[in-house]
């Protein structure tokens, strides 16, 4: 309609009108911007809490849950946006995400999703969709376990696809250096300080000694006394102990607060990645003020989460509401 009107050469105050209503409506038209707290305020007032109480009754059985349901969200807005494409069963003739590198026995927490999505069903069904439903848990899981609350914007819908290879090529592997760090998060439009805020999510949860090994084992800038005991967890040789655990943050790996931080100064963290953060490079005086300020990691962890939950959702008649999160209706 545009390149019509353009090719009329014209240049009348009716045809700047029209550009300006264009413009604004594709500047004001990102998905994105359809997102907002008050979506289901109508359709299903009951879904926040419900969500809730799944989070509580889950995170009150096994704490670790909450850092698994966090991590979930990440590595569903990292592939295609936030549009429960991770939440996809790999079936005949199609292949989810959940077998890709940084997810094959690793992710986690599946079955609390599902217990989330059914208890919304019970109350609206098929109004609220997979997509919102983690995001919510994500941030109930870190307001249970000590950290920041926020608003959570909804309004995703449902993938019908999942991408395998965008789980391979856009989730950071934990062997990264700063510079692909950055780069994979500047590739979701999320700035290297939202980065270094969000690795913050590894003040709770577990790592598996494949991920950590080459560190423990090869790296000069850990701590040796700490490179020693998780040494004693995690053998040398690939293969015997892949699956060993260890807490991301040594201190309290179930409470979610700034130690994460404390523990890169003090050349403690498990990952090459995240020691990578505190490692005499441009991002070290972000890692000091959040060992210094609380009040600050949190803000800007809020900011951060807020920014990964706006990653191309699906919206308008884009997509579904799945009934299953596992398969597409
Ligand atoms: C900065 C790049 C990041 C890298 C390289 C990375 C890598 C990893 C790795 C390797 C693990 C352990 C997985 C295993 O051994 O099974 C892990 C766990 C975890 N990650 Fe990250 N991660 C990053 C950023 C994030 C972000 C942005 C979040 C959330 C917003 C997050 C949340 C978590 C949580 C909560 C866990 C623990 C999960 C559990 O205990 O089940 N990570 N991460
Ligand atoms: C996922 O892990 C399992 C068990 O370690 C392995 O058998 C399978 O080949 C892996 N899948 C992919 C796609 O790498
Ligand atoms: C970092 O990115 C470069 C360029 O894409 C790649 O060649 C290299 O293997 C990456 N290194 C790590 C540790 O991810
Ligand atoms: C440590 O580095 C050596 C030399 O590159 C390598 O042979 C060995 O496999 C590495 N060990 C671990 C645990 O990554």
């Amino acid at each position: 309609m545009a390149g019509a009107s353009a090719r009329s050469g014209g240049g009348g105050p009716c045809l700047v009108l029209l550009l300006v209503v264009i413009t604004a409506v594709l500047a004001g038209g990102s998905s994105a911007q359809q997102l907002s707290t008050g979506f289901y305020a109508y359709t299903c007032p009951g879904a926040m809490d419900a969500v809730k109480s799944v989070m509580e009754a889950a995170i009150a059985g096994e704490p670790r849950i909450g850092a698994s349901i966090l991590r979930l969200f990440f590595h569903d807005c990292f592939v295609q946006g936030c549009d429960g494409s991770l939440l996809l069963d790999d079936a005949p003739g199609f292949q989810g995400e959940k077998t890709a590198t940084p997810n094959n026995g690793s992710v986690r927490g599946f079955e609390v999703v599902d217990a989330a999505k059914a208890a919304v069903e019970a109350l609206c069904p098929a109004i609220v969709s997979c997509a919102d439903v983690l995001a919510l848990a994500a941030r109930d899981s870190v307001v249970i376990l000590g950290g920041p609350s926020w608003e959570v914007k909804v309004g995703r819908r449902d993938s019908t696809t999942a991408s395998f290879a965008g789980a391979n090529n856009n989730i950071p592997p934990p062997a990264s250096g700063l510079a692909n760090l950055t780069a994979l998060f500047a590739q979701q439009g999320l700035s290297q300080k939202d980065m270094v805020a969000l690795s913050g999510s590894h003040t709770i949860g577990q790592a598996r000694c494949t991920n950590f090994r080459a560190h423990i084992y090869n790296d000069t800038n850990i701590d040796s006394g700490f490179a020693g005991g998780r040494r004693s967890g995690c053998p040398s040789t690939s293969g015997s102990g892949d699956n060993n655990l260890a807490p991301l943050d040594l201190q309290t790996p179930t409470t979610f607060e700034n130690n994460y931080y404390k523990n890169l100064v003090g050349k403690k963290g498990l990952l090459h990645s995240d020691q990578e953060l505190f490692n005499g490079g441009t991002t070290d005086p972000q890692v000091q003020s959040y060992v210094s300020s609380q009040s600050t990691f949190f803000a800007d962890f809020v900011t951060g989460m807020i920014k990964m939950g706006d990653i191309s959702p699906l919206t308008g008649n884009n997509g579904q509401i799945r009934k299953n999160c596992r398969r597409t209706n």
